[in-house]
């Protein structure tokens, strides 16, 4: 079994000089195929950092990154956002929907460029309101949905293109508890069906849910630990 997340002494520093950052100072790390992890440590400590990284989001000063076994690192633009948008789903703390258009073309709209026809289109983001359990929401405004509906629907959103990863950060940080409670079954669920997991969180109830709990302090990961069986 290849990870699906290797790097090796990643560093990331913003900004030079006297002002420099060191946000990342060395992260060694493998994340597995059906892997839950959730990432912890105290705000600043760079655990946003290493998500935008391995995300591909943001590129570091340096070290080294396979994404499903791709050197991130020499890839071109395009090559980049096409393996970002086939393996990666991504989840935030604010749930970033488009305002004015229903939960259904919100989670439309990662396939705009797919090439799959609209019926098509439309069957995928029907299914991936399903699993979030939203199907009979699907027509809703944002604005006609509760916070953890939201994040439930940008979760669909982050699904239907069918990435073998899902990043998370902060994704219950807006929610009240008996949202946190429902965005965190889904996560379970998809990690069920095999999906691999990476949620950063500061909470231990969101921790409580992943297999293996990774601790971020100054930029270095300090401990690693396997946890007990998902809830
Ligand atoms: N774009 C940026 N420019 C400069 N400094 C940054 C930037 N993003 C983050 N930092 C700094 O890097 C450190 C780690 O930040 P971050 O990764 O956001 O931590 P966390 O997510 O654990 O709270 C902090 O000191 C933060 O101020
Ligand atoms: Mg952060």
């Amino acid at each position: 079994m290849k990870p699906v997340i290797a790097v090796s002494g990643l560093r990331k520093t913003y900004g030079s000089g006297e002002t420099a950052v060191h946000a990342l100072r060395g992260v060694d790390l493998q994340v597995w195929p059906g892997d839950y992890v959730a990432i912890m440590g105290a705000s600043g400590s760079g655990k946003s950092t290493l998500l935008n990284m391995l995300g591909c989001l943001d590129t570091p000063t340096s070290g080294r990154y396979l994404l499903d076994g791709f050197p991130v690192a020499d890839l071109n633009e395009r090559q980049l956002s096409l393996l970002r948008n086939r393996k990666i789903g991504f989840i935030f703390q604010s749930f970033n929907l488009v305002p004015r258009t229903s939960a259904l073309s919100n989670v439309e709209l990662p396939l705009v460029y797919s090439g799959l026809k609209r019926a098509a289109r439309r069957r995928r983001a029907l299914a991936a309101l399903e699993v979030v359990g939203l199907t009979d929401r699907a027509k809703h405004l944002p604005s006609e949905l509760s916070g953890g509906q939201q994040q439930r629907v940008a979760v669909a959103r982050a699904l239907v293109g069918g990435p073998a990863l899902l990043l998370a950060d902060e994704p219950t940080g807006n929610l009240d508890h008996a949202s946190t409670v429902d965005v965190l079954g889904v996560f379970d669920r998809l990690n069920a069906l095999g999906r691999t997991v990476v949620v950063i969180t500061h909470e231990d109830e969101v921790a409580h849910h992943a297999r293996r709990i990774v601790r971020v302090s100054d930029g270095q990961i300090v401990s690693d630990e396997v946890t007990g069986v998902a809830a």
